[in-house]
This record gives structure tokens, sequence and C-alpha cells, in this order.
């Protein structure tokens, strides 16, 4: 089985470099092309919903240097892959709150997303400048500025107002380099994620890594509080 939503946590860039003694910057790079690499495949084998991690709220607190060249990466790769992403038929969207962002920034977003919004083969969310407490603390406040009465507040009314809303929550969730946390990713999408770690760095994390976290995903059983008997 694959997941219809697979999530990933793309870290060890800067590790990867360091090891083979170069800038943190020349691992974003590689970093990237694992990453269009990667939507590509995904989109070939019928994943249906793909979530990168690209920027997180707490990224801020790097070296402006290094923040200025995450971002040139990311508006290089939106303006390079918008026409392969039309013709992937994927769909563009962000969860995260762009208004912190550089102009261009957010010009090149808004425009990848317009270009891209009639696309329905696959959904490529970006995680930038996200959050997920801030996301949480964003759906609390709409909620209660929409008027919906705190009796009729369910959890599908949570899912409905975060960044997410209409998408299903990811069925696997795939962190490289070798840590094993969530950081701030996904926090109530989570609830019943599968969580796949490998050493790997993210700029080797090639289709033949993919292939053994999805292999590894199908070989589980999610029972959802049920008995293995049940499923
Ligand atoms: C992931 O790689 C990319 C981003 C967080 C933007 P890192 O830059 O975190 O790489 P390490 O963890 O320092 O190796
Ligand atoms: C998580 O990686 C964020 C992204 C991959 C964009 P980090 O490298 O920033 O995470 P921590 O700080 O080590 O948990
Ligand atoms: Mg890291």
């Amino acid at each position: 089985m694959l997941p219809e939503h697979l999530a990933v946590i793309m870290d060890g860039n800067g590790r990867w470099a360091k090891a083979r003694g170069l800038s943190r910057s020349e691992g974003h790079r590689a970093g990237t092309e694992t990453a269009k690499n990667l939507v590509t495949r995904c989109r070939e084998l019928g994943i249906g919903h793909l979530t990168l991690y690209t920027f997180s709220k707490e990224n801020w607190a790097r070296p402006k240097d290094e923040i200025a060249q995450l971002f040139d990466l990311l508006t290089l790769f939106l303006k390079k892959e918008l026409r392969s992403l039309q013709e992937q038929d994927i769909r563009l969207k962000v969860l995260g709150e762009l208004s912190d962002f550089p102009f261009g920034v957010r010009q090149v977003v808004a425009h990848t997303i317009n270009k891209t919004k009639n696309c329905r083969g696959m959904t490529l969310n970006l995680a930038l400048n996200y959050s997920g407490r801030d996301e949480l603390v964003r759906a609390f406040k709409n909620i209660a500025e929409s008027g919906i009465s705190f009796k009729d507040i369910t959890d599908e009314t949570i899912s409905e107002h975060l960044y997410t809303s209409g998408q299903p929550d990811p069925d696997l969730i795939i962190r490289t380099s070798g840590e094993q946390r969530l950081s701030n990713y996904l926090l109530f999408q989570a609830a019943y994620s599968e969580l796949y770690f490998t050493d790997v760095y993210w700029p080797d994390f090639d289709s033949a890594e993919l292939d053994k976290a999805l292999e590894n995903f199908s070989s589980r059983q999610r029972r959802f509080g049920k008995t293995g008997d049940q499923i």
C-alpha cells in the first residue's frame, strides 16, 4: 500500500556538505535537486499529496546569509520548475505564514500557486515559515472569530482550519539524517502517521531510499486502536 499523503522532513544538508568538505550552501543546493527528483518520483508513483518541510519558523535563527541562500534556492526552484509542475499536473500549496518573507519570494510563490491551481494529479505542499504550534493557534483564533459555538467544535473543525484543510492526514512521515524528532511539524495531522527515520542525509535520499521507506511502510500494520485480529 502506498501512502496517500507522504510528508518529509528533509534534514542533513549541512552535515552532508561538511562530510565532503563543502560549504553548507552546497549542501542546500544538492538537497534541492533531491527534492525535485522526489516530487517527480512521487507523482509517477501516484502519491496524491506530498508535503516537504522546506523552512521552519525556527529556521529564522540561522545565519542571515544562509537564510538568504535558502530563499534564493526556493525562488529559483519555483521559477525553473513551473512548467514541469504544470506538465506533471502538480498543484502547489504553501503551509505556513508567507507574509514574513521578502516580497520577491512571496511574489514567485503566489505566481506558482496561481498557475498550478487547477492541477489535480498531485498536491505539493511546501511547509514554509511553518510551525505546527502556530498553525494550531491560528486555527483556534479563526474558529473563535468564525462564531462557531464551542459546543460544535469537533476534531474535524480543527482539521478544517489548518493549512492542510481538505487534505488527508499524512500516512507516513520520513525524516532523514538520523534525527528522531518532529521539530514542530504537522503536530495535529501526525496523530496517526507512521514514522520512518533513516540515517541517510537528505541529499543522498534517492529513489532507492524512497523505495526502501515505502516498502517498510507497506509492511506495517496500522491498527488505529484495534487488535491485530480485527484488521
Ligand atoms: C535541512 O538541512 C535543510 C533545512 C533545515 C532548511 P540542515 O541545514 O538542517 O542540515 P544539518 O541538520 O545542519 O545537517
Ligand atoms: C527541520 O530541520 C526543518 C526543515 C527540514 C526545514 P532542522 O534541522 O531545522 O531541525 P532541528 O532544529 O534540528 O530540529
Ligand atoms: Mg538540520
